[in-house]
């Protein structure tokens, strides 16, 4: 059964891997023919709450929303909403629940759309709670790799920068775990290593892990090199950010040792750590992956609202 109406989405592993397919699925036939979903959505309400900064996420939910007919009502800082009079998470969730079919929300907080989906009579979509969980990024990447790779099972997945602070990443090492064969390369500097919750999920799992600081020693034997950006935002001084910011930058030269079938992710945004140059070489999806962003939340709000 994949039914999914009515469900929240605070985690990848909320959706079974049949689940997940289902949306995947429901995606390439919105990519075939976006024409056919125009009206899907109509009558339905999205309310988009970004207490955070974002640019894809949001206006991806947005187009997503609009293309299916629906419409989206919201805000993109905190200091628009009454957040900036000391409402608590938990009440303002409760009031949009009322005007609104569906809550997506981002917030800074560890944990908030857990807060938010125990109040909310709507389901609750989690848009980046802090350092902890990104899952609609993770429909986007694994959407991404089953097209340009057609499989998710037997994959050699690098994750490089700061798997620390990243919440894609640990949202991405959530869901893919659970395919058969994966093996994780975690490329980070010492500080900016996964942290335990993470590392627990893969041993709980059958995937295979290693570690390492050097990115061109394991990138010969990567099938899919997944880029991030050092968090600066939760970095607790600017000294630290700044000394590891640029740990790795990715360049042409060192896409020559990658193999000719690997793709290169990147969740964006990117600050230095692909070179633009990068950007022109066929194995780089990362703005393909940001437009596969909106058919995998188009598939997502179908199936939520149970359209
Ligand atoms: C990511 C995020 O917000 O966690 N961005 C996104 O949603 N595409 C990655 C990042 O900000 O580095």
């Amino acid at each position: 059964m994949t039914d999914l109406k009515g469900r929240d989405l605070l985690e990848p592993s909320d959706f079974s891997e049949a689940e997940l397919s289902s949306i995947f699925d429901l995606a390439d036939e919105i990519i075939a023919d976006p024409g056919a979903y125009t009206a899907k959505g109509k009558g339905k309400l999205l309310a988009a709450l970004f207490f955070e900064p974002s640019t894809r996420t949001r206006l991806s939910f947005e187009s997503a929303m609009l293309r299916l007919g629906g419409e989206v009502v919201g805000f993109s800082e905190a200091g628009s909403s009454s957040a900036a009079k000391g409402e608590s998470i938990a009440d303002t969730i409760r009031t949009v629940a009322c005007y609104a079919d569906l809550i997506v929300m981002r917030h800074p907080k560890e944990g908030s759309a857990l807060v938010g989906a125990a109040t909310s009579d709507v389901p609750v979509i989690n848009a980046g709670d802090g350092g902890h969980h990104h899952p609609t990024q993770t429909l986007t990447d694994m959407l991404t790799i089953r097209r340009r790779k057609g499989k998710l099972d037997g994959l050699k997945i690098g994750l490089c920068g700061d798997l620390k602070f990243g919440r894609t990443v640990h949202s991405l090492i959530r869901a893919m775990r659970s395919y058969e064969g994966t093996e994780f390369c975690l490329i980070s500097p010492e500080e900016l290593r996964a942290p335990g919750f993470v590392i627990r999920d893969i041993l709980s799992s059958s995937a295979r892990y290693t570690e390492t600081a050097n990115m061109e020693e394991v990138l010969p034997q990567l099938d899919v090199l997944y880029m991030t950006r050092v968090q600066k935002e939760r970095f607790f001084n600017e000294e630290d950010y700044i000394r590891l910011k640029d740990t790795y930058i990715l360049t042409p030269g060192r896409m020559e040792k990658a193999n000719s079938g690997m793709i290169v992710m990147h969740p964006l945004p990117r600050v230095n750590e692909i070179s633009t140059e990068v950007d022109a070489d066929p194995r780089a999806v990362y703005f393909e992956q940001a437009k596969n962003g909106m058919y995998a939340r188009m598939a997502l709000i179908m199936k939520l609202l149970g359209l």
